[in-house]
């Protein structure tokens, strides 16, 4: 990671209790040092809850009264599976709660952090705010079938990455906002399904990519989703 960009201001790690996200953090943390480094989650102080908007808004609001420029925002949150919640296989298994669950965590919520987060980017400049998304969310992609709610509420957040870069472009044509898929990563989320034959990754290995993938970002790179080497993936 060269930080070229990120020779000044402020990082911002959202989810940084999670595999990858403790993992950006650290790596930061070593890159920056502790004082240009913010994370935010449900244990921080604020504490910023995906399910919670007032939350997220008052954790936006701290940042804001720091007068910093942000030049990277990474949100790292998101679930796959929890208690009483498998994959589903087939239509027979979707269940109503289980899916709203799904898409209020791995949609909804980072919806509404780019809602009260993209506007303290700063106008001039590079700067860059990723969410972790899946290669499963890719509509084009799915060739498999199956685990609904997530690649449905992945599906989701990409088309809500691409509204808001649009969107983003008109007054910071400078930034950049990108749904990035890690690859597989050996974190609690992946533990039951990493496939063989599957490269899985250290958090340290996938955190060294994806802040490389940020580094080489230029405006011309928004509104697209990319893995963790860099490369374009269909919608
Ligand atoms: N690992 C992989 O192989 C893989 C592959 C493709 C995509 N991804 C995506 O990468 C992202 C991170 O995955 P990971 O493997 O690092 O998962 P993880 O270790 O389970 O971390 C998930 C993070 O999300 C946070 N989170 C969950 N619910 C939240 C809520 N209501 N409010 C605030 N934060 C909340 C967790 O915070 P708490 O500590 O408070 O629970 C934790 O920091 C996810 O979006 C995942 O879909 C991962």
């Amino acid at each position: 990671m060269t930080s070229g960009f990120l020779e000044t201001g402020l990082a911002v790690v959202i989810g940084p209790t999670g595999g990858i996200g403790a993992a950006i953090h650290a790596l930061l943390v070593r890159t920056l040092g502790p004082d240009r480094v913010i994370g935010l989650g449900r244990s921080s102080d604020p504490c910023l809850d995906l399910l919670d908007e007032h939350s997220i808004e008052q954790a936006a609001q701290s940042l804001k009264e720091r007068g910093q420029d942000i030049r990277l925002i990474f949100d790292a949150t998101g679930a796959l599976t929890w208690p009483g919640h498998l994959l589903e296989k087939s239509w027979r298994a979707l269940d109503a709660d289980a899916m709203a669950r799904s898409f209020a965590i791995n949609a909804i919520g980072p919806a509404l952090i780019m809602k009260h987060f993209l506007p303290l980017l700063p106008r001039q400049g590079k700067a860059v705010f990723a969410t972790l998304s899946a290669r499963v969310g890719s509509i084009g992609d799915n060739a498999l079938g199956g685990w609904y709610s997530y690649r449905a509420s992945k599906a989701a957040l990409n088309q809500l990455v691409k509204c808001s870069a649009i969107e983003l472009k008109r007054a910071r044509k400078d930034a950049i906002c990108i749904a990035l898929h890690p690859g597989t990563v050996a974190t609690n989320l992946s533990e039951d399904f990493a496939k063989s034959g599957l490269e899985v990754q250290r958090p340290e290995q996938a955190a060294e990519r994806l802040l490389g993938v940020i580094d080489g970002l230029s405006a011309a790179d928004t509104g697209t989703f990319r893995d963790h080497l860099g490369k374009p993936i269909e919608w």
